[in-house]
């Protein structure tokens, strides 16, 4: 018996009428339990692959089972077990945030007392129940947020597909909506979490799958695709009179990933440079050079992604 409620195998989604599929033969699986990230810039194949997985899109190709169903042909099952905060807010502004779950619940299948209580505890949850019977367009986007997001709860899903929750968020919504994520999680929800920013997936995520032009390009903890793909830079400063082999000794050491010599400066670049350091202080030891100055360059999340795709991930 596996521990994934979500897996994916080979997904592919082409468009009609476009050049590139969106989405190509992406493989990964979430486990139960999980808040997994999806990271990627604008057009990367976020939506798409999540709305395949939310039963919206039909696949090109490939095939998933979620909670053990198969999206092919078990989708009612499946989307019982699913909840979907989509990107894009769908709520009536002229009704009330009350009004607005009270509606989704419906459409659910969820009625009377259960509803009721439901719509309390969702409210409850993202923190406006004392606001619940004003208009939502008189809400700040954050809030209208945090609605979509109680929206996508209703039914109690053992899934949660959150499609960039944060972007156009005040500071404060967004922490709320940190909070309600992690909060969801320790009692069970497993999470799909989708975003650009590096420093949310890095907070939140157990894993992070990295995805660039429909594909896959990394897929492991925060913690380590910085240590693999991001490393870190030791920067140290050169006398005169430094032997012409010194980059070549540097690129020798076990933990060291390339090196750079400039005129008075070399560049290494470590998987990790708390452990390399000391390494790298031995070879100028046993060259005996006096270096000038020394500086560690912590890995940049940014970075991490820049390196991988050659792309920022915000325009
Ligand atoms: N309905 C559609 N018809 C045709 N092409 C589409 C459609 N929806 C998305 N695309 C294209 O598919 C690619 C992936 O889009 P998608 O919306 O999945 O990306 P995303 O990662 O969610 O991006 P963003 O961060 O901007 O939301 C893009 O090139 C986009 O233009
Ligand atoms: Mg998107």
């Amino acid at each position: 018996m596996t521990n994934n409620i979500v897996e994916v195998n080979q997904l592919a989604k082409q468009y009609p009428g476009r050049e590139q599929p969106a989405v190509r033969d992406v493989s990964f699986a979430i486990q139960r339990g999980e808040i997994f990230g999806f990271l990627g810039p604008n057009g990367a194949g976020k939506t798409t692959t999540i709305s395949m997985l939310s039963c919206l899109l039909k696949p090109t190709s490939g095939s998933a089972t979620i909670a053990g169903f198969d999206l092919a042909r078990q989708q009612t099952e499946i989307k019982r077990r699913i909840g979907l905060v989509p990107q894009d807010l769908a709520l009536y502004p002229s009704l009330s945030a009350n009004d607005n779950l009270m509606f989704y619940g419906r459409i659910y299948g969820l009625s009377g007392k259960q509803l009721k209580q439901r719509v309390d505890e969702a409210l409850q949850l993202v923190g406006l129940t004392d606001r619940r019977h004003d208009r939502v367009d008189k809400y700040s986007g954050g809030m209208k947020r945090r609605v979509n997001i109680a929206a996508g709860l209703l039914h109690q899903p053992e899934i949660l597909f959150l499609d960039e929750p944060t972007v156009g968020v005040d500071p404060q919504s967004r922490n709320f909506i940190f909070d309600n994520v992690e909060e969801l999680n320790r009692n069970g929800v497993t999470v799909l979490y989708t975003t650009h920013y590096m420093e949310e997936a890095e907070r939140l995520c157990n894993r992070v799958a990295i995805i660039d032009e429909g594909r896959i390009v990394a897929l492991d903890t925060p913690r380590a695709l910085q240590d693999e793909l991001g490393g870190g830079l030791i920067v140290a400063g050169l006398p005169d009179d430094v032997p012409d082999t010194l980059a070549q000794e540097m690129r020798a050491l076990p933990g060291v990933r390339d090196a750079d010599r400039f005129d008075h400066q070399i560049k290494v670049k470590a998987i990790n440079t708390q452990q390399t350091l000391p390494e790298v202080i031995n070879v100028f030891n046993r060259l005996d050079l006096n270096i000038r100055s020394l500086e560690i360059l912590e890995p940049n999340l940014e970075s991490v992604f820049l390196e991988l795709t050659g792309k920022r991930l915000r325009d």
